[in-house]
């Protein structure tokens, strides 16, 4: 009997989602029936299969969730992994978080440390011990060309900046992220644009999350394409948080605008060439076999191209260069039809496969909507991403 065969089957629901007959989005799932709080190790792994299996879920109903019984669930979720954030510990992360921490302020819950308050806006008289609380909270800073004063007042905004949840440097990236609306903001739909010249837009609830599937992403590919992912990798700076964090992105919050303003290598201070992150560009789901062309474009300094294991591999070392390549490929599911928006309500946790999309913030004005509070945790994870192809083991 497979050790599968041996897990109960799960005591709660896995509801497919109703989309509108314009969204093409390949992922998304709603649980109902769970009480995170309480929960067995057989539905902590059928949970786990859910999310690698649908890539984004809500989980309704955990207002009630203590930040202890969250921090457990995510250390749950993979027990062989180093128990902190996959960001480190707050001080490791003021110190190098670099555009990270310098976005936005970021708490952790007194006695939960690794579960990070996220927000917007006062945060109460004591929130789960942090008394009197104003969060600066996420903005469009880090917009090169951020959107007009006037016109963000009244609820036009944009995507703040497409990530994986990833340090890209010393850890590997966290499976999941789990993400509890503790607070949410209020009042009409604001409207996301691109401004890119697309004349593209959609609307959203405020403070909400935006995923696309990189598996959508990577079926978009040409079969010569698929080729050439399935065999290349991708090297991240040292520390690449702090390298970047004085670029600013483009107008889809989607890479980077190449300014010159990295900082050299010198700058950065020390570090560990073993920690130095290489990761093929295609990442295979462990549940389904899905291929996601999951490459971080952000924190790229070397691709390593090549269409065959015995190919010697063409390395792009320009970053001018590695943002042209993924702007080639990228934005195809940048568009409104392969983007969720889940529309949580308070006290639902959504919790998303980290090897296999991309999300990101929507900035919102405080002033109309008001204050946004939602716990954050994730585990960097024992295990990184498995390609289709080994990679070479230095290079
Ligand atoms: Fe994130």
């Amino acid at each position: 009997m497979s050790p599968a065969a041996l897990t109960p089957e799960p005591t709660f629901q896995v509801l497919p989602l109703i989309k509108r007959k314009d969204q093409k989005f390949s992922f998304g799932a709603i649980v109902e029936g769970l009480d995170l709080n309480n929960i067995s190790d057989g539905d902590v792994k059928r949970l786990k299969e859910t999310i690698w299996t649908h890539k984004v879920i809500v989980v309704k109903n955990q207002r009630d969730l203590k930040p202890e019984k969250h921090w457990e669930l995510v250390t749950r979720f993979d027990p062989e992994a180093s128990q902190v954030h996959s960001h480190g510990d707050l001080k490791t992360f003021q110190q190098k978080g670099g555009v990270l921490s310098k976005a936005r302020d970021v708490y952790g819950i007194p006695g939960a440390e690794n579960v990070r308050l996220i927000g917007k806006g006062y945060q109460g008289d004591d929130h789960y011990g942090l008394k009197n609380l104003t969060v600066k909270g996420l903005s469009n800073d880090f917009h090169a060309d951020p959107p007009d004063e006037t016109e963000f007042a009244e609820g036009i905004t944009r995507f703040q900046r497409w990530h994986i949840d990833a340090p890209l440097y010393a850890r590997d990236p966290a499976w999941f992220t789990t993400l509890r609306a503790v607070k949410l903001p209020t009042g009409p739909d604001v409207t996301i644009r691109w401004d890119d010249g697309s004349g593209l837009s959609m609307t959203s609830p405020p403070g909400l999350t935006a995923f696309f599937s990189t598996s959508q992403l990577y079926e978009m590919l040409s079969p010569e394409e698929q080729r050439l992912a399935d065999h290349s990798w991708v090297e991240y700076a040292p520390h690449p948080y702090m390298w970047i964090e004085n670029c600013k992105a483009p107008s889809t919050g989607l890479g980077l605008k190449s300014q010159g303003k990295e900082h050299t290598i010198e700058e950065l201070g020390d570090y560990d060439e073993r920690d130095i992150k290489r990761y093929p560009f295609v990442w295979v789901n462990p549940i389904t076999g899905e291929k996601a062309f999951q490459v971080h474009g952000l924190a790229a300094r070397k691709l390593f191209l090549r269409s065959s294991a015995s190919e010697q591999p063409k390395v792009i070392d320009d970053v001018v260069a590695i943002r042209s390549f993924l702007h080639d490929i990228q934005p195809r599911v940048l568009r409104p039809e392969y983007i969720w928006l889940p529309e949580v309500e308070e006290g639902d946790v959504v919790m998303w496969d980290n090897y296999g999309t991309f999300h990101t913030a929507v900035d919102y004005p405080l002033e109309l909507y008001g204050p946004r509070t939602m716990h954050q945790a994730n585990v960097g994870a024992s295990r990184g991403p498995v390609g289709p192809v080994p990679i070479p083991a230095t290079c």
